[in-house]
């Protein structure tokens, strides 16, 4: 599992996105992109058009998580027009199998999200038709949230589901990822971090991506050392 980080644009200053997505180009691997409609959560934020033009001003790949209703047809719509991976909702999704499919068709990586309420376990048959898990760590909507430690039991259930089923699924977790909260994600299974607050309102935005990254890549040591223990007893 390699750490990526993904700081959410969410927290960024809205007229000035080309400007934000810079400060962390070369240290973030993605830029995250939170696209709500005021139906499915409580909140509009930015759609279509936005996305098009933010990928004429940035060469770092777009991550854009729909928090919209009928993700059936707007979901193919922001892989086509080039974002490199595109998430939608379980809860939103009416057919999400096909919509998926649609989404990699299109050239994107295709995530499947789930609420803090949502199970992950009826979702198990289609992880072949997914390349991420979000496990959703607030309920979403809104940016600066506190990070729900009653999450990381799906986190982790989530990481065994896919080592179950093996091959590259990654597993990103979203909503209140600081430094304080980053190491116990990783250390749950998680390998894809959102950070919207703890990275565009940091003094230093790069910096913060920087030691965010460092934080997770212990967690996730301290993870693979737990399970090497667990696996052979008594050998460090
Ligand atoms: C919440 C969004 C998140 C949000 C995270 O619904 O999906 O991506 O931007 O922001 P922070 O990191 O501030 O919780
Ligand atoms: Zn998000």
């Amino acid at each position: 599992m390699t750490v990526q980080i993904s700081p959410s644009l969410l927290a960024a200053d809205f007229a000035r996105l080309a400007d934000e997505a810079a400060t962390v180009a070369g240290v973030a691997d993605w830029l995250h992109v939170d696209v709500m409609d005021g139906h499915f959560v409580p909140n509009l934020t930015i759609g279509l058009p936005v996305v098009s033009a933010l990928l004429q001003h940035t060469g770092v790949p777009l991550d854009c998580h729909l928090m919209i209703s009928d993700p059936e047809r707007w979901a193919p719509e922001y892989a086509a027009a080039g974002a490199q991976n595109v998430t939608i909702h379980a809860e939103a999704a009416t057919a999400p199998v096909r919509t998926l499919r649609t989404i990699r068709s299109a050239g994107a990586r295709a995530g499947l999200a789930v609420n803090p309420a949502t199970q992950i376990e009826p979702y198990a048959d289609l992880l072949s038709e997914v390349d991420m898990i979000l496990v959703m760590t607030v309920e979403p909507g809104f940016g600066g949230q506190h990070f729900l430690d009653l999450v990381l039991p799906k986190v982790a259930r989530a990481r065994e589901l896919i080592a179950r089923h093996g091959g590259e699924i990654w597993l990103q977790v979203d909503g209140g990822v600081t430094q304080d909260t980053i190491g116990r994600c990783a250390e749950a299974g998680a390998d894809v971090f959102v950070a919207g607050t703890a990275v565009f309102r940091a003094s230093d935005p790069a910096a913060a991506v920087k030691h965010l990254r460092a934080t997770a890549d212990a967690g996730t040591q301290a993870r693979q050392v737990q399970q090497g223990q667990a696996r052979w007893p008594g050998i460090v």
